[in-house]
C-alpha cells in the first residue's frame, strides 16, 4: 500500500505516553510506525487502534539500550517504508522510549548510570543520526524529556541530568538540520499516570496527592494531556516552533 501520507516513527509506542502520541498523531492523518521492547501484544493493540481510524500502522521490535542493533532496525524500517510510502522516507521521529531510575546519588551504581545513559541519551543520538538520511526535508524530531530537568526531586539526579543532555542535544540538532527545514523540539511532561517506574505516580496515593497539590491545575497528568501536544508539533501549524523545550505539566511546581 504505497501512499503519499506523512509517516511518524515513535519509539516506545506500545504503552503510556508513546501509545497516546501514536493515536493522536494518526488522528492528524499521519501514518505511524511504533516500536516496542518486549510487549508485542500491547504494540499490536495500538496498531489495530490506528488502523481502525483509517491510518496505516505497524510495530517493530527495538531495544533502545542496544545501540549495536540499530543498523538492523534501520534496515527493517527501510523495508517497511519501501512498501508503504511513495518515496521510502519518514517525516517525524519521536524519541520517547525509556525506563525509570530512582536512586539517591550516594547509592547509584555505575551499571545503572550506563543503562540510563544508553536508553535515554545514546539511543536518541544514534537513532536520530541513522534516521536523518531517511527523513523528508521539512520534517521534525521530537525528543521526550521531563519536568525533572527544571525542578529537583531527590532520587532522580541521574535520570534528570541525562534528560538535560537530551535537551541540549536537541537545540544543537535544530541548528544542524535547519538547512533541511527539519525542526527539533523537546516535549517535557510533568508527572504522568503511566506504568513508568512501576506506576508509582499513578498507584502510590501519597505521591499522587503530593503532585496534585504542587500542580497549578490541581491534578496529576494523564497520557491524554501529552499525545495531542506531540501531534500538534507534527502539523503545519507548528512549522515555526524550533529548538524549544515545551513543558507539559499543568503548571507543576511553578
Ligand atoms: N510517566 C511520566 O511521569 C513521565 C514524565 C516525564 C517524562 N517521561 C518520559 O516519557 C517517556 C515514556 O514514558 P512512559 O511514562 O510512557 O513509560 P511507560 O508507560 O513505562 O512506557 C515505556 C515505553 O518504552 C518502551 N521501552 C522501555 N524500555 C525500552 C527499551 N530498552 N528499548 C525500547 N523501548 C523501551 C516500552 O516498551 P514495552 O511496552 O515493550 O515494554 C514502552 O512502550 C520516557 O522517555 C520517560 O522518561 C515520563
Amino acid at each position: 500500500m504505497s501512499t503519499t501520507n506523512k509517516v511518524a516513527l515513535i519509539t516506545g509506542g506500545s504503552r503510556g505516553l508513546g501509545r497516546n502520541m501514536a493515536v493522536a498523531i494518526a488522528k492528524k492523518g499521519i501514518d505511524v510506525l511504533i516500536t516496542y521492547n518486549t510487549n508485542s501484544k500491547a504494540a499490536e493493540e495500538v496498531v489495530s487502534e490506528i488502523k481502525s481510524i483509517g491510518r496505516n500502522a505497524a510495530a517493530l521490535q527495538l531495544d533502545t539500550s542496544r545501540i549495536n542493533s540499530f543498523d538492523a532496525f534501520v534496515k527493517e524500517f527501510t523495508g517497511w517504508l519501501q512498501v508503504n510510502t511513495a518515496n521510502s522516507k519518514l517525516d517525524f521521529l519521536i524519541n520517547n522510549a525509556g525506563t525509570a531510575l530512582y536512586s539517591p546519588i550516594k547509592d547509584v551504581k555505575e551499571e545503572q548510570v550506563d543503562h540510563i545513559f544508553d536508553i535515554h541519551y545514546k539511543a536518541v543520538v544514534f537513532l536520530t543520526q541513522k534516521l536523518l538520511p531517511l527523513m523528508n526535508d521539512g520534517g521534525g524530531v521530537i525528543n521526550i524529556s521531563s519536568g525533572l530537568t527544571r525542578i529537583t526531586n531527590p532520587g532522580s539526579a541521574v535520570y534528570a541530568s541525562v534528560k538535560t543532555a537530551v535537551e541540549t542535544f536537541t537545540r544543537y540538532l535544530a541548528k544542524e538540520t535547519g538547512d533541511r527545514k527539519i525542526r527539533a523540539n523537546v516535549v517535557a511532561p510533568g508527572a504522568i499516570e503511566t506504568d513508568f517506574g512501576n506506576g508509582r505516580v499513578r498507584d502510590n496515593p501519597d505521591i499522587n496527592k503530593h503532585i496534585a497539590e504542587i500542580t497549578a491545575l490541581g491534578r496529576v497528568g494523564l497520557p491524554d494531556d501529552i499525545g495531542g501536544v506531540v501531534a500538534f508539533l507534527c502539523t503545519e501549524d507548528a512549522y515555526w516552533i524550533n529548538g524549544q523545550r515545551i513543558e507539559v505539566s499543568g503548571g507543576q511546581a511553578l
